[in-house]
């Protein structure tokens, strides 16, 4: 074994050599010269004056903060729900010793070393003395003296796999990747194109099953070079300001669920949303006038395929200008919301940032305190739709509430929910071209030294880029909140930052009707959830070109049980609305928008659980099978919640498809009742009417009736999709669909556990809201001689072979066990 001063010395060495190769204003912060302990955790003052601070925001989860100055800036950070806590902790070394212990006062939590010269490094351990996190001593904390950038390299080994990231057109996992976090607003980016849209700087790491997780709090242009360069290890940085990051270890089981909570307790969590956010909407860029909205509203219902939602695109506004109508197509909004209510209809609207600069237009008018500044101190103009805007600085506390006040007239209207777009920001390259075709130039945002009050804290625009959209969907989001304090807001948001979760649904801008795109919104999607988003779906069909109807229902079936379920097109495009391909497509499409309106009493559970966890509805394989080597880089498969296994068509023409059945559980196909045992891969059916879909053994979910629309479900009764054979709970989350009664207890959970031929159910005698009328079993493959109700046999039972399901119908009683005798 080598010695300790062995190993030093290499690391040292190293070192030289590694800033003797490096751009010359890298620096480190170097030896620890005095440690402190304060009331913001311990702080240690190094040679070049650069001060770190470590302390611990829960057992489990530890904060590294660095100044290359000698001060710190006011602790703040748009990314946290609440300030941060700072627990108690204990200190074992100082400035003299070679390293420094640090722990929280309670034993039993993750811990800490920091190694004090040559330069810091921290290294923080897990509970059971498992180092989870380990700075890279051949590429240590470091800050540029030049440019201001700070960063610093971890160790990694070779497997390990990292996924979140937030929004990022690439593979599940995101190893070996270089992956920048700049807002952008990239219209039809290709596979691969980075940055898009939103930056979420916080990812989970997976090695050997267990996992960890990194936060990089800052909204500057931040980079992840997570093994690409130098395979054993990987770089976070930040072009400026603190390198503040958070290291999660995952509680003693150090699992992605655990991660994630602790995430999103420092973050926040998405809202529970209204229930009708939840049904099937339809988008076009743009429905106008006011009778083709009528048209396909109509549509919707002559044709009984159900929909929640429609969308009024840009073409709504009189010349752009935000919070108009236009008089010609729409001279009378509320008649039409009104309509559009009768029907079951839910209204969305567009609202982007830029206000028309219009000396005649009032919002102008009245915007001007509130307007992002030139670095020259004048109101900053860029064009967009409208021509010449000027843009609210949504880092000031006014201009928020300012523009959430604004939703006054539009509510009042009807409206009853906001969609806010081209908030990267994204503009247009003073060139003649509407839209630039450069997805990445400069010029498509604010110039980088535009000013931003960033809620007392002043500062450029390169620094509060990435989280001016965030702040945009909170304007919306509280102004909403204030105007209708008894509804839930349904704001969705393109451009966001970590903690975007807390104010908004998010969409994956403006993907392409390509395979591809189709094929890659599954680990997007699947990512995004795992970086605290719950409430995320992709246009269906592609945003920009026109889908195949093959395409188009294909994409339909893989979106139908995504969190966000909406259709959306470009100007351009053909038709798309679920019945305009013909043939067996209309009959099909039908039928996929029934499926998820079947199953929404299950994704409505999942989101209240997300709201009260984090854990989010949509989830990867490995973040439920993370110890399944098979599940780990699975691209085209996902879980919705812990129980259905959704395995999306995601090629053209495949009537069949691979399905992987994750290891420990056995599974049930939805539509045939075959059971595939964990572990195991089958090639299964995938007519074009066929959605593969699985249930867990051991499961039991709650289903419904189809419905037109959401508000029509409330009075019918529940059916509980039961995957016997397997031990397993089930649970039923029901309250009003909208408002906040939930939250003083107007809400109902009934549990339902599985022991192989038995059901039981805790479910309150009398309900307010939907009933349980009925079990249905699947994978039954010959009916049961007898069917027991508490005992007695049971009144109605309908068994099918072909799809070897089994139909319980309960009686208006309370029915308490469900037993089948084979
Ligand atoms: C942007 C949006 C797109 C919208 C269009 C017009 O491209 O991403 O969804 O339809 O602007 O508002």
């Amino acid at each position: 074994m080598r010695s300790k001063r062995a190993v030093f010395w290499m690391a040292a060495c190293g070192l030289l050599i590694a800033a003797s190769s490096a751009p010359a204003a890298w620096q480190t912060p170097g030896p620890v010269d005095a440690v402190q302990q304060t009331d913001q955790g311990v702080e240690l003052t190094t040679r070049s004056g650069a001060v770190l601070r470590v302390s611990f925001v829960a057992p489990d989860v530890v904060r590294v903060r660095m100044t290359p100055r000698r001060w710190f800036e006011r602790d703040f950070s748009y990314a946290l729900a609440a300030a941060p806590p700072v627990l108690p902790m204990v200190v074992e070394g100082d400035a003299t010793s070679a390293a420094i212990r640090l722990r929280t006062v309670q034993p039993g939590g993750s811990w800490v070393v920091v190694e004090t010269r040559p330069t810091p490094l921290i290294r923080v351990f897990a509970p059971d003395g498992r180092l989870e996190f380990a700075e890279d001593s051949r590429r240590p904390m470091a800050f540029d003296a030049a440019d201001g950038a700070v960063e610093t390299s971890v160790q990694r080994e070779q497997t390990e796999l990292y996924f979140g990231f937030g929004e990022k057109a690439l593979p599940m996992s995101r190893d070996g990747q270089y992956m920048t976090m700049w807002n952008s607003d990239t219209p039809g980016y290709v596979p691969g194109l980075d940055p898009i849209y939103q930056s979420i700087p916080f990812f989970i790491a997976l090695r050997e099953g267990r996992s960890y997780g990194v936060f990089l709090d800052s909204t500057r242009r931040t980079y992840f070079d997570m093994g690409k360069t130098t395979p054993s290890r990987y770089t976070l940085g930040a072009a400026g300001g603190e390198l503040d990051y958070y290291v999660f270890t995952g509680g003693k089981d150090h699992d992605a669920h655990a991660v994630l909570q602790a995430y999103t307790r420092l973050t926040g969590r998405g809202l529970l949303p209204p229930l009708w956010a939840l049904g099937y909407q339809q988008s076009r860029y743009s429905y106008t006038p006011a009778s083709k909205v009528r048209e396909i509203a109509q549509a919707f219902r002559d044709k009984r395929i159900p929909a929640d939602v429609i969308y009024f695109d840009i073409g709504y506004m009189d010349g752009y200008r935000i919070f108009t109508w236009s008089p010609r197509d729409f001279p009378r909004p509320k008649e039409l919301l009104d309509a559009l209510h009768a029907q079951g209809f839910h209204a969305v609207t567009i609202v982007d940032p830029g206000v028309k600069v219009d000396e005649d237009f009032p919002i102008y008018r009245a915007g001007k305190p509130w307007y992002t500044r030139t670095a020259a101190g004048e109101e900053l103009h860029a064009q967009v739709w409208p021509g010449i805007c000027a843009f609210p600085d949504f880092t000031q506390p006014g201009a928020r509430a300012w523009f959430g006040s604004l939703y006054a007239g539009f509510l009042d209207q009807g409206v009853d929910g906001f969609w806010n777009d081209m908030n990267e920001p994204g503009v247009f390259i003073p060139s003649g071209w509407t839209k630039p075709v450069l997805v990445h130039d400069p010029a498509k945002t604010f110039a980088l030294d535009a000013r931003h009050d960033g809620d007392g804290l002043p500062g450029d625009h390169a620094r509060y880029h990435n989280v001016y959209g965030m702040q945009m969907a909170r304007a919306t989001f509280e102004g909403l909140s204030k105007l209708r304090p008894q509804q839930r807001p349904f704001v969705l948001t393109r451009a966001g930052y970590a903690g975007v979760q807390r104010y908004s649904a998010v969409w994956t801008g403006d993907n392409a009707s390509t395979w591809d795109h189709l094929a890659m919104s599954i680990p997007m999607l699947a990512n995004l959830s795992v970086s605290g988003v719950p409430f995320v779906g992709a246009d269906i069909g592609g945003f920009t070109g026109s889908p195949s109807a093959e395409l188009y229902t294909r994409w339909l079936q893989a979106a139908a049980l995504t969190p966000f379920m909406r259709t959306h097109s470009a100007i351009d495009t053909a038709q798309r609305e679920p019945w305009t391909f013909g043939g067996a497509y209309d009959e099909i499409n039908r039928a996929t928008i029934e499926l998820r309106y079947r199953l929404l009493p299950y994704l409505y559970t999942l989101f209240s659980e997300s709201a009260a966890t984090g854990v989010p509805p949509m989830r990867p394989l490995w973040f439920e099978y993370p110890r399944d080597v098979g599940s780990w880089q699975l691209q085209d498969e996902f879980l919705l919640g812990a129980d259905l296994l959704v395995a999306p068509v995601v090629q053209e023409r495949a009537t069949t498809r691979r399905v992987y059945f994750p290891r420990g559980d056995a599974w049930i196909d939805w539509w045939d009742g075959t059971r595939h045992e964990g572990g195991s891969s089958a090639d299964i059916a995938a007519p074009l009417d066929r959605l593969p879909l699985f249930l867990r053994a051991g499961a039991a979910i709650p289903t419904s009736p189809v419905a037109q629309h959401t508000a029509e479900m409330a009075g019918l009764p529940l059916t509980i999709a039961v995957a016997p054979g397997a031990q397993g709970e089930g649970r039923v989350y029901q309250d009003a669909g909208d408002g906040f009664g939930y939250r003083n207890g107007a809400f109902e959970v009934d549990r339902i556990s599985v022991h192989a031929d038995r059901v039981h159910l805790d479910v309150p005698a009398a309900t307010r809201f939907r009933r349980i009328a009925a079990l249905e079993f699947l994978g039954i493959d010959t009916a049961p001689r007898k069917v027991l109700l508490d005992g007695k046999p049971a009144g109605e039972t309908a068994f099918d072979a072909a799809s070897r399901r089994l139909r319980v119908t309960l009686p208006p009683r309370p029915v308490r066990d469900v037993e089948l005798k084979r």
